[in-house]
């Protein structure tokens, strides 16, 4: 488990809350590792029929802790617990929730395609600045975003590295519904589990089974992509990328 991601189960409702604020929540080993555990143990336990993942009030993610891909580019190699992660959101069998606030960074944004029902507050942003790092886009975005929001919509985000806002968002079919007050995404995201999660919930595996049918697919376009971006993490591109970030305000 890892102190920045705190994990609670309220009524059938389990809550992964990505906690690491003074990082804007950007993701660390340990935290994929722990996401990973808390998704895959929802799916043991049937008392659990819905998972939330949550952010803090000012941001959802800002996507991969980049001192980890400047590890990973300077030789350390790439470590399979993010990609453990995306393969597990791919596999997950229980409903969806997102609740976002603020930024939704890389994989802040491309986890969103693997949600049921996402909840946005005003100010959220989706990015995937992939390219401009010298990455590619990952977590099988490369075919879910086209899927979703057609191939222009798509290039833009993916490709020319465009934020959507929250309502051009949820015009995308990323999210469900933006909510006015910031302070409400929370709630509104948990009644909206609470809703899922009192649903029958066998016939609501059966379909979200048959509406997401493609698993396998997912999971090839993810191992795909992730042969890429192991390769690209490795260039002088993707090196210079990460530490200008670090170099940035200084
Ligand atoms: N990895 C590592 N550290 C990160 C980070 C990331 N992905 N995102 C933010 N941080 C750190 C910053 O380095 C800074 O640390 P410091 O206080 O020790 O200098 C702290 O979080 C605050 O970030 P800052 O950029 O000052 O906050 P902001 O409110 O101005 O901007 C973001 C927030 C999310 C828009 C901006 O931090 C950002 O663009 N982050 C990088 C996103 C990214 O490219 N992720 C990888 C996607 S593939």
């Amino acid at each position: 488990m890892s102190e920045h991601v705190v994990v609670r189960d309220d009524a059938g409702v389990r809550t992964i809350r990505i906690n690491r604020p003074d990082k804007k929540n950007a993701l660390t080993l340990a935290m994929y590792a722990a996401m990973t555990e808390a998704l895959q143990e929802a799916n043991k336990q049937a008392a659990i029929r819905c998972v939330i993942f949550a952010g803090a009030p000012d941001v959802f993610c800002a996507g991969n802790d980049i001192a980890d891909f400047l590890k990973a580019a300077q030789g350390g190699g790439l470590d399979p617990r993010a990609n453990d992660f995306i393969h597990s959101l791919a596999r997950n069998e229980k409903p969806l929730v997102a609740a976002i606030n603020g930024p939704a960074v890389g994989v802040g944004t491309t986890m969103l395609l693997h949600c049921d029902y996402v909840v946005a507050g005003p100010a959220a942003t989706l990015s995937t600045p992939f390219i401009r790092l010298g990455l590619i886009p990952e977590a099988a975005s490369t075919l879910l975003a086209p899927l979703r929001m057609g191939h222009a919509r798509a290039f833009s985000l993916l490709i020319m590295g465009r934020p959507l806002s929250a309502a051009e968002a949820k015009e995308a079919g990323i999210v469900n519904t933006v909510v006015d007050d910031p302070a409400a995404v929370d709630s509104v995201a948990f009644k909206a589990a609470q809703e899922i999660a009192a649903l029958p919930p066998r016939t609501l595996a059966v379909t979200r089974k048959l509406m997401r049918g493609h698993t396998d697919e997912v999971l090839k376009q993810m191992d795909a992509e992730s042969a890429h971006f192991r390769e690209l993490l490795q260039s002088d591109e993707a090196r210079a990328a990460f530490q200008a970030f670090f170099a940035r305000n200084k």
